[in-house]
């Protein structure tokens, strides 16, 4: 809670003040905010007009400022919300360093309305560049509002600097939407020019989720976060894995509520997803971490956006497992194309919602696996019409026929009146995945052929000492390997699934992801499976009829059809309709 504005010791200034710089107008958005929300407030309004350059207002019904304390909110380093540099050890407020206001005022003409609690009236200070210039009693409910007017009008060269008016729009909205996530229990409102927007005040992450983002984000392709464990929760929205985005609009990272950039959590975030993203997608993400204050550190920037971890290898081990359970509890129930889980497409295809469940019930008996994950997508509250969806996707596919082999390289097939074209190498490194994947989620052991004649391996010296550290990961997927040498392996059996002429060139694969350098508390199996499944059916490979047939069967049934381990697309889609229309049919 805060307490009375005090200006802090010269030794706390200097230890903490980074010298704030408003460099743009949604720095003033970002501090204002903050303010607001230390102050308790349930209700903040916000106003821009000009980008930003000519109003930016921002009232709230917070415990406001007493009389005589609000030239000292004004003075530099002076703050409610610390003492002494002990205090960020138990830090609660966004603000701790004094400088926002002083700073914005000092380039900007700000008009300060403000009325504490234990007043009963309030007080209007008026500031040009910084300085005092007029103060009376006022009127005010409870809480403060701040004009900031003709931003940077006495620091030109600073406006020189501004992007175009829509750019910096934009990111004050950002700034907005990023306080509004982090405090969904209060009620924003926000005034940009001839557009408002109001948020009611939520319980629930959600609902603000879908308040603010609505038009671009379903529910039923978020999957919730929540994990608790002794020094750190996480808890917030992911996407599933087929729900991906072309930016990377629906991330932010929340520690205590404040929003955060980590390159470590980002790379968690994406490592989580590596085996379904196709490139240059993006998935969801809104993580907010809670954790004891004295195990991170905000005062690293001038912003204070950036942060230093005490222990930040395990927040990244504890935020990548946490996303892949969350993952794999909601996995997609098998179909080669997207299209087909629209619920448009569904209602079309059914009358009633009785009949789905019946033939429903009868289906699902053979399809254990699916009727789990429908059963998790209900346990996660998700709305009917999803777990509908995924129980109807089932009945309406058809099995995909094979038409013909383009180039050696495509399949073309068709399925419920659409035209598949899939990458046939990229579907069979799926399917080498996910089979080498169940061994391993199961504990059975990988499927090995002996070899006809035992394979030696020579490899260089460092080489070897990598391949030493892997051997145990390595006998694990079916490589049964054993030294023979200083530098060279003996390999008798290797997996079956992976074709005797092959084996030499997914060696090769596995030694240099080996040798690349990952996180480290990226799993050994995990770089082996990926190297792997290179070697499935390469391009350029003539199949015949009945092999491209279960090729595709055994892609219908992997967990996830849509991407190749890598991150590539398998499948192009063209419905009847698309091709209609191109030919002028309809
Ligand atoms: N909206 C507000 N409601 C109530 N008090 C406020 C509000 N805005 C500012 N104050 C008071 O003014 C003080 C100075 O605010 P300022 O933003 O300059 O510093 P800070 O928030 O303490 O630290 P920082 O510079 O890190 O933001 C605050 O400590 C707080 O006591
Ligand atoms: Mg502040």
């Amino acid at each position: 809670m805060q307490g009375k504005i005090k200006l802090l010791s010269d030794d706390c200034i200097q230890k903490i003040a980074a010298g704030e710089v408003i460099e743009r107008p949604s720095n003033v958005v970002k501090e204002l905010l903050e303010n607001s929300a230390d102050a308790g407030s349930s209700t903040i309004s916000l106003e821009i007009k000009g980008a930003g350059k000519e109003l930016i207002r921002i009232a709230d019904n917070g415990c406001g400022i007493l009389k005589e304390e609000v030239p000292l909110a004004l003075q530099k380093h002076s703050t409610s919300k610390i003492q002494s540099l002990e205090d960020l050890q138990t830090l609660t407020t966004f603000g701790f360093r004094g400088e926002a206001l002083p700073c914005i005022a000092s380039i900007s003409k700000m008009e300060l309305i403000t009325r504490s609690k234990e007043e009963n009236s309030g007080s209007q200070t008026t500031l040009i560049g910084g300085k005092i210039v007029a103060q009376k009693e006022c009127g005010r409910s409870e809480g403060t509002t701040i004009e900031v007017k003709e931003l940077f009008f006495n620091t030109p060269a600073r406006l020189k600097f501004l992007k175009s008016d829509s750019t910096e729009k934009n990111r004050m909205l950002r700034t907005f939407e990023e306080s509004a996530l982090s405090h969904p229990e209060i009620a924003y409102e926000l005034k940009n020019e001839n557009s408002s927007k109001e948020l009611p005040s939520r319980k629930d992450l959600k609902d603000r989720i879908l308040d603010l983002w609505g038009e671009h984000l379903k529910i039923e392709d978020l999957i919730p976060l929540n994990l608790t464990h002794p020094f750190i929760q996480i808890k917030g929205w992911i996407s599933n894995p087929q729900s991906h985005k072309p930016s990377k609009s629906y991330q932010i990272f929340y520690i205590n509520k404040r929003p955060i950039i980590s390159r470590a959590l980002n790379h968690a975030l994406y490592e989580a997803y590596r085996d379904c993203l196709p490139q240059g997608r993006h998935p969801v993400g809104i993580i907010s971490i809670t954790m004891d204050p004295s195990q991170v550190d905000f005062n690293v920037h001038p912003t204070k956006r950036e942060v230093r971890f005490r222990n930040e290898s395990q927040i990244y081990d504890l935020l990548i497992k946490e996303i892949r359970l969350k993952r794999s509890l909601i996995s997609t129930p098998p179909s080669l194309f997207k299209k087909e889980l629209e619920l448009n497409d569904l209602q079309s295809s059914f009358q009633t919602n009785q009949n789905h469940f019946e033939k429903f019930e009868t289906l699902s008996g053979n399809h254990p696996n699916l009727k789990e994950s429908i059963g998790s997508l209900e346990k996660y509250n998700f709305s009917r019409s999803a777990s509908e969806a995924a129980k109807s996707t089932l009945l309406i596919k058809q099995p995909a026929k094979v038409l013909a082999q383009f180039h050696s390289l495509y399949i073309l097939a068709e399925q419920n009146h659409h035209l598949i074209i899939i990458d046939q190498h990229a579907a069979a490194e799926r399917i080498l995945y996910e089979k080498f994947k169940q061994c391993l989620s199961k504990g059975l052991p990988v499927p090995t052929q002996a070899l006809l004649l035992p394979l030696l391996w020579n490899v260089s010296l460092p080489q070897a000492e990598l391949v030493r550290g892997a051997l145990v990961s390595l006998r694990k997927l079916g490589f049964f390997i054993e030294e023979f040498g200083e530098k060279t392996f003996r390999i008798q059996e290797a997996p079956a699934m992976i074709p005797e002429s092959e084996l030499q060139k997914s060696l090769d694969e596995i030694l240099s992801s080996l040798e690349k350098e990952l996180e480290p508390s990226y799993p050994v199996e995990e770089k082996i499976m990926h190297a792997a499944c290179r070697s499935a059916i390469k391009a350029n490979e003539a199949l015949s009829h009945p092999e491209l047939s279960k090729l595709l069967e055994e892609l219908e049934l992997c967990s996830n059809p849509h991407t190749c381990p890598h991150g590539r697309p398998i499948t192009l889609t063209i419905s009847k309709q698309e091709l209609d229309k191109k030919f002028g049919r309809i």
